[in-house]
């Protein structure tokens, strides 16, 4: 089957936060398809990030679309705060949301997309009902907390694994992986089933950020001579 576009969603938890903004006009000069935005609030994950605050701020600054990553516990009383401030996807943990059905209701509800994510080591079973809800699947490939971790092989086989579910199932839901990736494994990722690759790291720690998405981009259609590029622009 020839695949459809892969979008590139540089995540923002590697940038320059004191020149936030002239780091988002960057990778949006530079063809970013979605802008990550790591949340942790230090319970949930081992680190503290940004609010919906820091969101409203951006929301100002670029047309890219919102891809906001919660990492936090109970991540339903944030709900309506992120989406007044303007994300466009709303993820949520599996690990965290008792109800989720519920969860991925109530961010419809507030007229922003439903992600349902899961860390490494837990089941892809997990998100088996929901998967035909939800707009977006994570899956994650490393352990949330940190940027500039390496992707944990392993997850390969668990991508081809949610890439079968949501065609299985019927689900619109896009495929989206996080964590360790590069110029050098996107390909492999892509060819695993992905629709989304966020890359923080790899993308705001070079020098030319537009360079390094169009080298990811050119590696998947290397491999993958149907994958184009795409816009998922408002
Ligand atoms: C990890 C975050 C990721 C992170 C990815 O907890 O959810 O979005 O920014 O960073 P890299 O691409 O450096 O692994
Ligand atoms: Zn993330």
């Amino acid at each position: 089957m020839t695949r459809r576009s892969v979008l590139i969603a540089p995540s923002i938890l590697s940038a320059d936060f004191a020149r936030l903004a002239e780091e988002v006009a960057r990778v949006e000069a530079g063809g970013a398809d979605l802008l990550h935005i790591d949340v942790m609030d230090g319970h949930f994950v081992p680190n503290l990030t940004v609010g919906p605050s820091i969101v409203e701020a951006l929301r100002k600054v670029t047309k890219l679309p919102f891809d906001v990553h919660l990492m936090m516990t109970n991540p339903d009383s944030f709900i309506k705060e992120f989406a007044e401030a303007g994300a466009d996807y709303l993820t949520v943990h599996v690990e965290t949301c008792p109800h989720l059905h519920r969860t991925v209701q109530a961010i419809k509800e507030g007229g922003v997309k439903a992600g349902v994510t899961l860390n490494p080591a837990t089941s892809l079973s997990s998100v088996e009902e929901i998967v035909p809800d939800a707009d977006l699947l994570l899956v994650m490939s490393v352990n949330p907390g940190f940027g500039g971790q390496h992707f944990i092989a392993s997850v390969l086989e668990k991508i081809s694994r949610a890439r079968q579910l949501i065609d299985r199932t019927g689900s619109r839901a896009a495929l989206e992986v996080d964590g360790g990736v590069k110029v050098e494994n996107a390909a492999r990722i892509i060819q695993a089933g992905a629709d989304i690759l966020v890359s923080g790291s790899a993308i705001f720690s070079s020098s030319d950020y537009g360079a390094t998405i169009k080298a990811m981009r050119h590696a998947v259609r290397k491999a993958m001579p149907g994958a184009g590029a795409a816009a998922a622009r408002r």
